[in-house]
């Protein structure tokens, strides 16, 4: 199963600043991100989008390169960038290397789910690993489904989209598959149209193990941008990797 992209397309990335604006929360990932770069050094998002995290991370002096497979989210990211401080790739993460090594790479905002399978979810993991430079970390935000994966009803949520619009969304999620399906309805005067939007949730200890098995070990867990600690309360995460070079205590292999 390939990744379909046509969920971006030219009507979303046209509404897509607005169902995102920039907020505190955007300032602090841009803010944490930054932390754990080298000054000017290299940074890669995955799922780049509209550049909503990578143009300010540009004007913070990075060399940002960003990847996603909507030309639409990358054209609108482009009429943004009038400076083209942000190097872009049309492709899909899950498969697609730059060739390029980065100090930092980084996937928000529950963009690691739209990998609808586990074997495109250990893709992603692998090229990130692959594409770290010595000492890099790869940065990780998703929400914590717990609440989803007892969620038996679909839910309803609406959006204004500037004052002639509305969003409307719809979630159903099959905890047999660990899949969310989400749709979004535009309604702005024009004909309305509905997209489907399937994400594959996975819980932290999942993620752990995947990225395990794609050589990447886990540093750090927070709840949030600010680095608040990570409990059962969290509903999301922010999560830190490194290369995995089977130097830590737990890596001795077993000799009973
Ligand atoms: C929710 S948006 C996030 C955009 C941006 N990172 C932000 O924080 O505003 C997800 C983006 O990831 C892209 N995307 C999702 N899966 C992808 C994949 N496998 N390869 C490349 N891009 C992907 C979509 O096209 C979309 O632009």
């Amino acid at each position: 199963m390939s990744i379909d992209h046509a969920h971006y397309d030219e009507k979303l990335a046209g509404v897509y600043d607005q169902m995102y604006p920039v907020t505190a929360d955007t300032e602090q990932a841009v803010a944490l991100i930054a932390d754990l770069a080298p000054p000017g050094g290299r940074v890669l998002e995955l799922g780049v989008g509209t550049g909503r995290i990578a143009l300010p991370l540009a004007e913070r002096g990075f060399e940002v390169h960003g990847i996603d497979g909507s030309e639409a989210m990358l054209a609108k990211l482009k009429e943004q960038d009038a400076k083209g401080a942000v190097s872009t790739v049309l492709g899909d993460f899950t498969e697609r290397s730059t060739g390029l090594r980065f100090d930092v790479i980084t996937v928000v905002m529950n963009t690691f789910f739209s990998a609808i399978t586990q074997e495109q979810q250990l893709g992603c993991l692998r090229n990130a690993a692959d594409q770290l430079a010595p000492g890099g970390r790869f940065i990780l935000e998703a929400f914590d489904p717990a609440v989803y994966h007892t969620m038996e009803k679909q839910e309803l949520s609406m959006q204004p989209l500037g004052e002639n619009g509305v969003l409307l969304n719809t979630l159903t999620v099959d905890r047999s598959q660990q899949i969310m399906l989400g749709t979004h309805t535009i309604l702005d005067g024009g004909p309305p149209e509905t997209k489907r939007h399937l994400l594959r949730y996975a819980f932290p200890f999942e993620l752990d193990l995947l990225a395990k098995l794609s050589g990447l070990r886990l540093v750090e867990r927070w709840e949030d941008w600010t680095r608040q600690p990570y409990t059962f309360r969290s509903t999301r995460h922010v999560s830190v990797y490194e290369a995995d070079t089977g130097e830590s205590a737990g890596s001795t292999p077993c000799t009973g």
